[in-house]
């Protein structure tokens, strides 16, 4: 059972901060140098199910991480929160939690708002393209700015799981 819960853990962490870096680093400003073009590229994201695919990745991870921070503290999880080690699987535990419900909460929205948008922009008439445009921009700025908190919090994560048992 641990085999398989720590093999869950590491391989979905693993494939979370990968995808999330690939998407924070190079996806989301070639999007917003491609402008206009960056629609089909979105359109074409969303038929591969994406903001579906990512939430399961990240749950995985966490259900399985909570379940071994359990195994690990033998039900005294206070107890094991005042060792290094324990504080660091806690605190990068709690990083990659809130790093979770601000994607869901906030960036996985203004994606879905922002590619309904980016589809109604190619049909709209001249006067609703401004309007259109300027709420493009702002709910990209604000998918950007949630998805660098969220890649800092999986950063520290992944650094905190690392050592952690070392400490
Ligand atoms: C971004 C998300 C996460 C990533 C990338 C990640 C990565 C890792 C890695 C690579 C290890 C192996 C460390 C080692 O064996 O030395 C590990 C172990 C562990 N992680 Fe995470 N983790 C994540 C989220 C979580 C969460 C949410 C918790 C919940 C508290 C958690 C709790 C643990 C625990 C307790 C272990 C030790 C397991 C054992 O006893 O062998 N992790 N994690």
């Amino acid at each position: 059972m641990v085999l398989v819960l720590r093999f869950s853990h590491v391989f979905f962490g693993a494939l979370w901060v990968g995808m999330m870096a690939f998407q924070t680093f190079f996806l989301m400003p070639a999007l917003a140098e491609a402008g206009p073009d960056s629609g089909k590229l979105m359109a074409a994201l969303m038929r591969r199910r994406i903001p579906v695919i990512m939430p399961i990745v990240a749950l995985i991870t966490l259900v399985s991480g909570f379940w071994l921070f359990q195994r690990l503290s033998g039900g005294a999880a206070a107890g094991l929160m005042r060792t290094a080690m324990g504080l660091a699987f806690g605190s990068g535990g709690l990083a990659a939690l809130l790093a979770f419900l601000l994607g869901i909460v906030v960036m996985r929205p203004a994606m879905l708002r922002s590619i309904a948008v980016a589809a109604s922009l190619a049909t709209a008439s001249p006067e609703e393209r401004a309007t259109l445009a300027a709420e493009l921009q702002r709910l990209r700025a604000r998918g950007a700015m949630t998805g660098w908190v969220v890649m800092i919090l999986l950063l520290y994560a992944l650094g905190a799981m690392s050592v952690a048992r070392y400490l």
